[in-house]
């Protein structure tokens, strides 16, 4: 069997979809690993350290394709890119699905299995495959970096022979995955910490990490998590109580790192022109979720806008790939954990069970043709599906719609639409 992995094409992911250690594992699933030269480079590993881990190196992308049973990308390939697999192969990214079916289209057309890393259930057997929350992770420790980096004081408290310096205050708005993150960073690095959700689960989280939990604890709070764990959209009641709330504590804040996403609808706007005013001159915004619409009203995706009183908003793209080297380490665990149980420990060939939960919840494309049940056209489109057999129920129910905030490029100021099928909104 052999696996691909090629380099990003996208001139700005600095992610790799392979490393040293995962270009071992794979060997011994029994896989023979060709890496497209260069790829590795943005992340810090050379073309020799693959090569010593039992790789071999193709020159160009065709070259790494050819012949391949597995495709590993951190972002989805073009079909071009694809050209030369086997028939069937599996090819495994980052597909930032929606608003791209054009894209998946070709990847049908081009016959292979692709699989959406992003749309991974969270269930416990597949936490080591979560692509999600390793990026996540990482864009929240970054946020806080970053924010530092911007930031024209100290951030803590330094009691010097010349004066005392106080320590900065940071506010998290959104405590998942990116938000508990940037609260443990942020204390790490010496700030005063608050944070605040909708969801009553991360008033202790937030406890748990010494930092003060600041929200509207009212009736629709202690109701504001769905099943699937993710916050349901707040009503207009809710939303007035919590500007409120955010209006009076946000002017005296020093850094706000904002993460507030609800699936399938574009990020809620937690802050407005107004309470940037109310902040002192010099104060960082970061805001995360600026691919999906933007927590502020004023960031703009990947700039840094200064707002009138000097307030900085910092919008980056792809906050993961601003740590790409550990990034990328977490993204190839994550591919590796999710290939292992795809091969036959045997005959060391792909084995896919198509009606396992995770391959179902992941699959957009097989046997030519786009069989993931968000992206089934209506029957007179002309569009090619797969028979309703093949998208038997449950496929819908595992993953989370969110795209990877960390993953994919920016939909400047751009919300996708709801989806009927969003297990996880509300
Ligand atoms: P997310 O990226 O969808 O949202 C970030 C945060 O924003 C959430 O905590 C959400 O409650 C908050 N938020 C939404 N609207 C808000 C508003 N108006 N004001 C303030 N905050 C608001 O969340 P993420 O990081 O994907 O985590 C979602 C859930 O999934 C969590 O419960 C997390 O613990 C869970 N999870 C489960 C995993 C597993 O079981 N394998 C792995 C990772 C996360």
């Amino acid at each position: 069997m052999r696996i691909a992995v090629q380099a990003e094409s996208d001139a700005n992911e600095s992610r790799v979809a392979a490393t040293p250690e995962t270009v071992k594992a794979l060997t011994a699933l029994g896989a023979e690993v060709a890496v497209e030269a260069g790829a590795g480079l943005k992340s810090a590993i050379p073309d020799e350290a693959y090569a010593e881990a039992g790789a071999v190196i193709a020159q160009g992308p065709a070259a790494a394709a050819a012949g391949a049973d597995v495709l590993l990308r951190v972002r989805r390939p073009s079909a071009a890119e694809v050209a030369g697999v086997k028939p069937g192969a599996a090819v495994i990214a980052i597909m930032d699905p929606y608003e791209h079916v054009d894209a998946l289209q070709s990847l049908a057309g081009a016959g292979v299995s692709a699989f959406s890393m992003e749309l991974i259930p969270r269930i416990t057997r597949a936490q080591s495959m979560d692509v999600l929350s390793s990026q996540a992770n990482l864009a929240g420790y970054r946020a806080i970096i970053d924010a530092a980096a911007a930031y024209d004081r100290a951030i803590p408290m330094m009691m010097t022979a010349a004066g005392s310096v106080q320590p900065a205050r940071i506010f998290i708005m959104g405590v998942g995955v990116a938000g508990l993150q940037a609260i443990a960073t942020a204390r790490r690095i010496g700030g005063v910490v608050t944070a605040t959700d909708v969801r009553p689960a991360t008033k202790e989280q937030v406890l748990s990490l010494g930092a003060k939990f600041i929200a509207v604890e009212d009736e629709e709070f202690a109701a504001a998590e769905t099943a699937a764990g993710y916050a349901k959209p707040m009503s207009p009641e809710y939303q007035a109580k919590q500007a409120e709330l955010t209006a009076s504590h946000i002017a005296k804040q020093d850094i706000v790192v904002t993460t507030a996403l609800i699936p399938g609808r574009a990020a809620p706007v937690l802050i407005t022109a107004e309470m940037v005013r109310s902040m002192r001159p010099g104060s960082i915004i970061v805001d995360l979720a600026v691919e999906r619409g933007g927590n502020c009203e004023l960031s703009r995706p990947g700039e840094t806008v200064v707002s009138e009183n000097g307030v900085k908003i910092i919008g980056n793209l792809n906050v993961a790939g601003r740590v790409p080297a550990t990034a990328s380490f977490l993204y190839a665990k994550n591919l590796v954990s999710f290939l292992q149980p795809l091969i036959d420990p045997a005959s060391h060939e792909l084995a896919i069970t198509w009606d396992d939960e995770i391959i179902k919840a992941t699959l957009l494309t097989r046997d030519g043709a786009l069989v993931h049940p968000n992206f089934q056209a209506p029957a007179d489109s002309g569009v090619q599906t797969a028979p309703a057999a093949e998208v038997a129920a449950g496929t819908g129910e595992a993953g989370p719609q969110t795209p990877d905030p960390a993953g994919a490029p920016a939909k400047a100021k751009k919300a996708r639409p709801a989806k009927d099928s969003n297990p996880a909104g509300s």
